[in-house]
């Protein structure tokens, strides 16, 4: 289906209502504005694969919202609770086969499978059973686009806040790479929702965004966003970064997170490296934005994100035409790790996170574990 994006209150990539799931397809902007609806696991898992949707949490939640349309869809059909549950862990299986690099995905897969195990221990194993685990299914990938929303707006709100304090009364001119706005999340954004929510206080002198070469989701998507939005914005190609922060008085980077070990050390757009060492040069704060789910602590640094390969073409051609010399070698890495040492904080929907005293790098455990301590808190 067609809109028009000027329609649009905020840009969105996952258009949802129960039963009804439709997704963006990003590789058409800013040409054509298309959404195609997504009724399966398997379409969804061609959506990310292709990049069709992207950014780490729109691709986790597609995966967990795609699958709540199927299973709704099924619902029916189930004959015991042990098939649906079944069902649910083979499509949950299939879906972290589409994209490798973005933890949010496998953190979203492995907590629905311990939901479906735990959930399904309370029901019969009948029809009855199935259709239960089923709608507890969909309300639990319901929640998780619900909590996107709010986690992007507390990090805007505490990345706003460490960004301004040190500029006083001035603005400040931003920079970021990449995508991480309404169209990488459910909605508002992290990295991009830190410099909306700058603009919202009234405090952004300019935006700058980098084109993010090789896929451009920066000229492509990102300048896309800044526009409709109304942001005072400026595209840069990622080559000028370090001369934009010697001649332009850059206030911050920011950028957003695929996966985030341990210790701070962030995987993020290929790119993220080289403007993190820019920053450190011309000490400009960079600051990584990351949802607690794109927290990985299995990891105690970075060394071991898996980092996903992308075509040669993404180098070679553009639209459709070669650009490159025939023959050349080529090497696309999607995204790049940033070490831990080169980040001045780590914002959070619970906080910003520092290093103590004089650390290489962040103690994000704890973080982690304060943060779950809060949310069971405020529930009691
Ligand atoms: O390859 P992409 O477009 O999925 O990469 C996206 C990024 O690297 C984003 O910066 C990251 O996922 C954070 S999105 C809030």
């Amino acid at each position: 289906m067609t809109t028009n994006p000027s329609e649009a209150r905020t840009l969105e990539a996952i258009k949802y209502h129960r039963g009804k799931l439709e997704l963006l397809d990003q590789k058409r902007l800013p040409q054509e504005f298309v959404y195609d609806a997504c009724t399966t696991s398997e379409e969804a898992f061609d959506a990310i694969r292709a990049m069709r949707v992207r950014g780490a949490p729109a691709i986790a939640i597609t995966a967990a919202l795609a699958l709540a349309v199927e299973a709704s869809q099924r619902r029916e059909t189930f004959s015991s609770r042990d098939e649906a549950v079944r069902f649910l862990a083979a499509k949950l299986e299939l879906l972290g086969e589409s994209r490798p690099t973005a933890v949010n995905l496998f953190e979203a897969i492995g907590r629905l499978k311990a939901y479906v195990s735990a959930t399904s221990l309370n029901l019969a194993d009948d029809a009855q059973g199935a259709r239960a685990l089923i709608d507890a299914f969909v309300n639990e990938a319901e929640a998780m686009l619900a909590k996107d929303v709010a986690d992007n707006r507390a990090i805007g709100a505490f990345g706003a806040e460490a960004l301004l304090e040190p500029a006083g009364k001035g603005n400040i001119r931003l920079l970021t790479h990449c995508n991480t706005g309404s169209l990488a999340t459910a909605a508002y954004g992290t990295a991009l929702g830190i410099i909306r929510r700058v603009q919202e206080l009234g405090r952004l002198d300019h935006a700058f965004c980098t084109e993010t070469r090789p896929y451009n989701q920066g000229a492509r998507l990102t300048a896309f966003e800044l526009v409709h939005e109304g942001i005072p914005a400026t595209l840069i190609t990622d080559s000028m970064a370090a001369f934009l922060m010697k001649s332009r008085g850059i206030h911050g980077v920011v950028v957003g997170a695929d996966r985030v070990a341990a210790n701070g050390d962030t995987a993020n757009k290929i790119g993220t490296y080289q403007l993190a060492i820019a920053a450190r040069y011309h000490g400009v704060p960079f600051f990584v934005a990351a949802p607690l789910t794109s927290i990985d602590l299995s990891m105690e640094d970075g060394s071991s994100i898996p980092i996903e390969e992308r075509p040669a073409s993404e180098l070679t051609d553009m639209n459709g035409v070669r650009i490159a010399a025939p023959g050349i070698g080529v090497w696309n890495p999607g995204f790049d790790v940033t070490p831990a040492e080169l980040i001045g904080g780590i914002v959070t929907e619970h906080g910003v996170v520092y290093k103590e005293g004089g650390a290489s790098g962040f103690d994000l455990a704890a973080h982690v574990s304060q943060a779950r301590d809060t949310v069971k808190t405020k529930k009691h």
